[in-house]
Order: structure tokens, then sequence, then C-alpha cells
């Protein structure tokens, strides 16, 4: 029998973000950042996701913005901004063909407003593009990854304010124009959806009540759906070869039961799920929407020519990560609960949980995959997808997390799968492939990479890079382009 391996040119590679990695904060002409201001969160608050997703008032980010007391881990992430170098070398020498990065906006433009970009700014990726170029690499770069200026938080309430979409849209261009010859993928915001979850982790969104509303962030979204269109047709403009798309937090919903209303229940999450991409990839708000806002005493101003902005100018593939599947339950309370990146979720008793509690789910990334390219017909690119746990360094220095490598070869094998399902997968980034702050409680010690940081909760430690068992592992099944995954004696079968 042929042996089984992944399509010709997939993109094997791995994913970060400037806000939990690049660090220099203060450096380089950068202006603060939305991130800037998230306290890390102890163990044992862990299930308490306050810190990401309640409710920013001005006085809590001006209270974080001169706080001496407080740990803010993302002002630093682990020290891309000075060691890009020797961590790119160490990309390559993975095999990587792509590398998932975001731009700080605020590096760029420090204020969000500004006139000029920061030079520093943009000669800062530059180089950044240029070593990547030197391997061979190709960047897949995010505009906004929970990184809004703080300016644009503390002077016009963030993306609730249309005129912020003219910012964003300016710096898109600055950047497209500037890349224009170093970077070909690009992504508009990170896990848009979040922006039904936290409005100012989304886009810099205050709630002086110390209460969301959907009125609000569904007016951000409906802005940020405009500034992602704006930004399609920029990239048309500018380099006709680009490739642009949407970024989902997915999350496949199953019913519970086979009680009708459970499955009733499960569309209604997808629904809640689906309604971002479902935009950005068809270029339309979908039917549901209307019942959706009339609940949520939701009424969306909409400028004249948006809608036909959003029709003209879709995305070109869609990408989403993906750690867990959750549950859905018409009736309230049975089922025990379990955390989850966004939230938190009923227990499916058929999965395992990592150490933070979100449950493992490989064949539920074999049932997005096909979902989704059954609903959108577009290709799809795994741009998260991951593990974080705590590992342990040997006193040799060595890191043997065979855990990691097995989640990773349990979803490898499903993707593989839903490719023989004909679906059109671009490529794989997992998510933290060098460790760095998580996003949602700012530990260390949460960690995803393949490349481990010697760096502790605190901010204590070298900073310096090794290599645990999972980065051979990983660079054998780039090299061999999953055939090291599918082939192995006991690989499972459909
Ligand atoms: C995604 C985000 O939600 O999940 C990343 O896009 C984040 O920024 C990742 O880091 C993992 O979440 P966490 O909270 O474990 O860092």
């Amino acid at each position: 029998m042929a042996e089984k391996q992944f399509p010709k040119g997939f993109l094997w590679g791995g994913a970060t973000a400037a806000n939990q990695y690049e660090g220099g904060w203060d450096l380089g002409g950068r202006g603060p950042a939305t991130s800037d201001t998230a306290k890390a969160v102890r163990p044992e608050e862990r299930q308490n996701l306050e810190g990401f997703s309640a409710a920013m008032t001005r006085e809590k980010v001006e209270f974080a913005l001169h706080d001496k007391e407080g740990l803010y881990p993302k002002r630093w992430g682990t020290d891309f901004y000075h060691r890009y170098k020797e961590d790119i070398a160490l990309f390559a020498e993975m095999g990587f063909k792509t590398f998932r990065l975001s731009i700080a906006w605020s590096r760029i433009f420090p204020n969000g407003d500004d006139a000029q970009p920061n030079e520093e700014g943009l000669a800062f990726y530059d180089a950044v593009f240029d070593e990547l170029g030197k391997y061979g690499i190709e960047p897949l770069v995010t505009l906004s990854h929970y990184e809004t200026p703080i300016h644009l938080a503390l002077e016009y309430g963030g993306w609730k304010d249309r005129r912020v979409i003219a910012f964003f849209e300016k710096y898109a261009r600055t950047v497209f124009e500037r890349y224009q010859d170093k970077v070909k993928y690009w992504l508009t915001f990170n896990e848009i959806n979040i922006m039904g979850i936290s409005g100012y982790v989304g886009g810099g969104l205050l709630f002086e009540d110390g209460k969301q509303n959907f009125q609000d962030l569904y007016q951000a979204a409906h802005h940020q759906f405009v500034a992602s269109s704006l930004a399609v047709k920029a990239a048309r403009e500018i380099n006709p070869q680009f490739q642009v798309g949407m970024m989902l937090a997915r999350m496949q919903a199953y019913p519970a039961t086979c009680n009708p209303l459970d499955v009733m229940e499960e569309i209604k999450k997808d629904h809640e799920n689906l309604f971002f991409s479902d935009v950005q990839v068809r270029g339309k708000y979908p039917a549901y929407a209307k019942r959706f806002f009339k609940e949520k005493g939701i009424e969306l101003e909409i400028a004249d020519g948006d809608l036909e902005l959003l029709a003209q100018y879709p995305v070109d593939f869609m990408s989403f990560s993906y750690y867990m599947s959750s549950v859905a339950r018409a009736s309230e309370g049975s089922g025990e609960k379990t955390a989850g990146n966004f939230s938190l979720g009923e227990k499916n008793p058929y999965l395992e949980a990592s150490d933070w509690g979100w449950q493992i789910d490989p064949v539920g990334l074999r049932i997005t995959l096909n979902n989704l390219y059954d609903r959108y017909q577009v290709p799809l690119f795994i741009v998260e997808n991951g593990l974080g746990a705590l590992d342990k360094v040997e006193a040799d220095g060595s890191i043997h997390d065979s855990y990691r490598i097995d989640y990773m070869k349990a979803h490898i094998e499903q993707m593989y799968e839903a490719i023989e399902d004909g679906v059109e997968l671009m490529g794989y980034t997992p998510w933290g492939c060098i460790d760095l702050v998580s996003a949602s409680t700012s530990e260390m010690s949460k960690r995803y990479g393949f490349i481990y940081v010697d760096a502790d909760d605190e901010g204590h430690g070298t900073y310096d890079r090794s290599r645990k068992d999972s980065f051979y592992w990983y660079q054998e099944v780039i090299e061999s382009n999953g055939a090291s995954v599918l082939n192995e004696k006991g690989a499972e079968q459909e």
C-alpha cells in the first residue's frame, strides 16, 4: 500500500501573536495596547476568567497602566523582540514552511490614530520578514490579535466607535504596502467572535457601568466586518497575489442527547459561533441574525454602502483555532461544568481534559473541518491547535512532553482523514510553537511549545530556549510531510 502523506505544498508551521510573545512593550516607539493591562491570574483563579472577559472601565485601564505592584506578563511576552533571529533559526531547524505572527498595531501607529506610522516599528517587522525569508519560511500575518492600541480604547471607546474603521484601514494599507513583497498570507482579526464575549480583548471596548451590553458588542463587530472588507479591498489593489483570511475560534457543539430540544440548542450555539464566519465568508448577514438581534435588543447602525462592501469583499479563505468541542443542552444545570478558552461549558463524558480542563477531542477536528467545508466551500487553515500543559524540566535539561506529542498526533490523523473526506486544507500552525504567555490567564506555566522558554509566572528566568522532545518529533512530521504519523505502526485506521 502506498505511503500516506499530506498533499504537496501543505503549510506546516507554528503560530504566535505579538501580545503574548513579542514583548518590548515600551521599546522602539511602540504605544501601549489593551493586552498590556492584562494582569496575571493566580492558579487558584484559573476558572474565573475575570481579567480576560470582564467588562473594562476607563478607571481599570488607567489603574493598570500606572500600577507599580501588579504583574503584567504580556508586556514582555517571551521576548521575540530581542530574540527573533534565534527563534526563527529554531523554527527553520524544525522545518517550518510557514510561521504565524501578528503585527502589534501600536508598534506601527502608537496611538492608533496617528498621522504618520512609526518607522522604527515598520523596520522591526522588515527585519523579521527578511529573517524568515532567509529560510524560505512564509509569514502568515494577523493584523489584530487582542492588541488594540490603548489610546483607541480611552479616546474612542474602542471599536464601538465607527471612526476606528478608518484608522484600521490606514494601518492595513500601510503594512500591505510596506511588506507587499515579503508577505502573502494575511488574517484580519484573530478570533473575531471574541467580540461576542469580551469587547475589551476583541476591540478595546469600555463599559463604564461595569457591564457589557450586546448592542455595543455587535455594533463593534459590525465595524470590524466593514474594516475587514476594506482590508480585503486594499489587498486586491496593492497586491492581487495576497490571500486574506478571516479567523474564528471554532467550537463545534454536540447535542447532549437526541432530544430534539437539545439538537435545536446545538443549532443555536452553532449560529452564535458561525455568525462571524457567515458574514465574513459569505459576505452577508445570515437570516438567523434577525431573530438573534431582536431577542438581544440589538439595533445595528449600518451606514450606506456597508452591506455592499461586505458582499463585494469577502475573505479568500477561512482560518480557525480549534482546541475543543462543546455540549449543548436545552435544560439548564444537569451536566458537570468544564473550562474552555472562552467560557465554562458542560462536560462531555466521552472526552478527556487537559490540566486546564479543556476537553481534548481530535475527532471533533475532523467534524469541524467537514462542517466548515460543507458550509463555505473555501480553503480552510487551522491556525491554532495545541495542548496547554505543565512541563517538567529534567536534571539534564530535557523535557519529555509525550502528552503533547500524543495530542498532536491524534489531531494530525484526523486532519488527514478530513482531507481524504474532500476538505481543502491549506496548512496547520499549532499554537504557541514556542512557549509564550497565556491569553486567558497570563501565566507562563501553561505551555504549548515545541521550544521551551526558561521563565516562570513571575517573569523570572533566563528566557533561554531549549528543545522539548516534541521539537524533534514535529521536525520529523514536517520532514516526512506527515508520513511519520500516518504510517506509524498502529496509526489509527478509519
Ligand atoms: C486562542 C487565542 O483563543 O487561544 C490565543 O487566539 C491563545 O491568543 C490561545 O493564547 C490559547 O489560549 P490560552 O488562554 O491557553 O493562552
